[in-house]
């Protein structure tokens, strides 16, 4: 692989040890894939952030490094971690896994990274143009700035992403390249998409199916941000899809459109069915999480909207950033959610927190990703629904 002098005094340790170990890690990662050079990339979002993924030994790796004056060179966030940062306490997280949690945070802050805390970077405040190449490792953020926003990643793992934050540069391979970004799939969709959920639903059949290929839907008449999130954060979910294609609707579409040999999938209206039949096994919940990927300032809007003037009488969390949370709380939404007995809840999620930990085990969700982690990441029974569906089994 070609490397220019920059980056082979990088490598050679003029710029200090943990930088040439990271430019190792990715001189390495380039080889494995056939990489021709490295790339200027623009931000670096880093996933691997909750105590309950990376443990103890991640926690002493972060330590370690940040100590060893590791420091990142372009815009860094962070995915999710496993508390809310500010009201941790009062929400009732647990307080040693807290405890452990600030001390990953404290590590991530000393290099430099925003402590942002989001798998929706996109939403606040790191929004990648047009074909800019980025290192980001959440699945879902990933297949959201390929298909959505037509920037260029691949899949990181939380040290690759950590190691192009610190060096700037990421091998040139994979969906970095455009000749890779060719859909490989079919789907034509007959089903009629009616709630976020749906896409959900759709999602989660389609990434079973498809595995790492690259999908191109066609029949899909509308979808905005929340509808377009919740698909590609499932399809990563059941499968491993970076990319997809919308034909109307995704950027890069247009361009495949006369190249496309039409056979593939069909998805109607009894396989979206099947699938909520599929991940739901549980019809009595003691929580609702709406929020994963991390919810949009629409859809806290909706929530409160639904639940403006009544009670529940179970709990619901609605989980986003900090950001989208700042400007829920000047809306008035986190008010009105709060005053119906429900929670707005920044930084995590109902998967990388500890929520089995917290005398949750049945909980409803309109998330297909949600729905398909939950039951063996988090011990959960899952009822999977549209938020409608769910409202209308908490409130009284
Ligand atoms: Fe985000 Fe957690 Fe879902 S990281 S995509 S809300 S599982």
């Amino acid at each position: 692989m070609y490397l220019t002098k920059e980056q082979e005094r990088m490598l050679d340790g003029e710029h200090g040890e943990i930088v040439a170990r990271m430019m190792h890690l990715l001189v390495r990662l380039g080889e494995i894939y056939k990489a021709d050079k490295m790339i200027t990339i623009a931000s670096a979002q880093i996933a691997g952030v909750s105590y309950k993924s990376i443990g103890d030994p991640g926690l002493e790796f972060l330590k370690d490094i940040a100590n060893k004056g590791a420091r990142v060179k372009v815009l860094t966030y962070l995915n999710p971690a496993g508390i809310d940062i500010e009201a941790w306490q009062d929400i009732g997280f647990p307080g040693d896994f807290a405890k452990k949690q600030m001390e990953i945070i404290d590590a991530f802050r000393q290099m430099g990274v925003n402590i942002t805390a989001t798998c929706t970077p996109y939403l606040a405040g790191n929004l990648p143009r047009f074909h800019e190449h980025i290192a980001w490792s959440e699945s879902s953020a990933v297949s959201f700035a390929n298909s959505v926003l037509g920037a260029r990643t691949n899949r990181e793992g939380g040290p690759s992403a950590l190691a192009a934050a610190i060096t700037g540069f990421t091998p040139n391979y994979g969906l970095h390249i455009g000749e890779n970004r060719r859909p490989e799939v079919v789907v034509k969709v007959s089903a009629e998409l009616k709630s976020i959920s749906d896409f959900g639903a759709l999602g989660y059949l389609v990434g079973k199916e498809v595995k790492n290929k690259i999908p191109y839907f066609i029949g899909i008449k509308h979808a905005g941000v929340d509808e377009l999130k919740a698909l590609g954060a499932a399809m990563a979910a059941s499968g491993a899809v970076a990319l997809y294609h919308v034909a109307g609707i995704t950027p890069e579409a247009s361009i495949f459109e006369n190249e496309l040999k039409l056979e593939g999938i069909e998805i109607g209206n009894e396989e979206i069915k099947k699938a909520y039949d599929e991940l739901s096994n549980t019809a009595d919940i003691d929580i609702v999480v709406i929020g994963c990927p991390h919810a949009s300032i629409k859809e806290i809007a909706y929530v409160a909207s639904k639940l403006k003037g009544k009670k529940l009488k179970k709990e619901l969390w609605v989980t986003t950033s900090r950001a989208i949370k700042e400007i829920a709380n000047r809306a008035g939404y986190t008010e009105i959610i709060e005053k119906a007995g429900g929670k707005v809840v920044a930084d995590t999620c109902m998967v990388v927190s500890p929520i089995e930990l917290m005398g949750y085990k049945r909980m409803g969700v309109n998330s297909g990703k949600a729905a398909k982690y939950l039951p063996g990441f988090c011990k959960q029974q899952v009822l999977f629904a549209s938020i409608d569906k769910l409202l209308e089994k908490v409130v009284k």
